[in-house]
């Protein structure tokens, strides 16, 4: 199935005002349906791994710190992160709300959030849990390309772009990520198996853990997922 790209909804824009985490393993599908939420209610998009690949393509000491750290398929210290993060939700454009891809991560990341969330006054987040039988990601990871300028979302198997290698959206270069090699794939599930799936037993006990069936096709995701952050409002 060709991809469709999302546009904002008038009824939306300007409403979301929360953030809202996807949680789940590499593959299941978060940046996909994260770029389009953000899309729809008009919010940004905060993918931790894209600032972080960011960083790395403009050379600087973060990048540097960052970049064999992901080449291990290993997670990226809190200490990083935080900062990162911290800095990015500070700009105007975070003030309507915000959908957070890859982050958090690991327990103490979510705690740190909450507490930031707290002092800025803000609503706590919904948490959206992507659910899905590990034997389905490898195929969804190495099929995976990223439009270089925009950052769009395509599988060469599922979700081919119109012209091979190019972004239907911008024209941009479609890549492969450098941790989506076959190779890579395992130590990046064992990383989520230990430090990032205690999150959805964290936030199920505060209330707001949401399941959802990640191997649903796209657009049956996208249905439940405005579903559960529209009951949320
Ligand atoms: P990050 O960039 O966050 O990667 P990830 O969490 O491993 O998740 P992915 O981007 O691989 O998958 P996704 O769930 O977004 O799937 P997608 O929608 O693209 O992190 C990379 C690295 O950065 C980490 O390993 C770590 O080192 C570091 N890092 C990042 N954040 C960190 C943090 N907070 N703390 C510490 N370290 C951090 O979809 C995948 C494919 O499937 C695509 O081809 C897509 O087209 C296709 N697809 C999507 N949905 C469907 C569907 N429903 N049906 C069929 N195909 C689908």
């Amino acid at each position: 199935m060709e991809k469709s790209v999302a546009v904002p909804d008038s009824r939306l824009v300007g409403r979301l005002q929360r953030a809202v985490i996807f949680l789940g393993p590499p593959g299941a599908g978060k940046g996909t349906q994260a770029q389009e939420l953000a899309r729809k209610y008009g919010v940004p998009h905060l993918s931790t791994g894209d600032m972080l690949r960011e960083n790395i393509a403009l050379g600087n000491a973060l990048g540097e710190q960052a970049k064999p750290l992901m080449a291990r398929g290993e997670l990226v210290p809190d200490s990083i992160i935080l900062k990162m993060v911290a800095k990015r939700i500070e700009r105007p454009d975070c003030s309507f709300g915000f959908v957070f891809d890859g982050f958090p991560r690991t327990v103490a990341q979510a705690q740190w959030l909450g507490e930031l969330l707290r002092q800025h006054g803000l609503k706590q987040p919904v948490v959206v849990h992507f659910v899905i039988d590990p034997a389905l990601l490898m195929r969804r990871i190495t099929g995976r390309r990223m439009c270089k300028t925009g950052g769009d979302i395509y599988n060469i198997y599922d979700r081919p772009p119109k012209v091979p290698g190019i972004c239907d959206t911008d024209g941009g270069e479609l890549v492969q990520r450098p941790d989506d090699r076959e190779e890579i794939v395992a130590p990046r599930l064992e990383a989520y198996a230990k430090m990032t799936a205690p999150l959805a037993a964290y936030y199920r006990r505060l209330g707001r853990l949401e399941d959802v069936d990640a191997a649903q096709s796209v657009e049956q995701v996208s249905k439940r997922v405005l579903e559960i952050v529209s009951k949320a409002q």
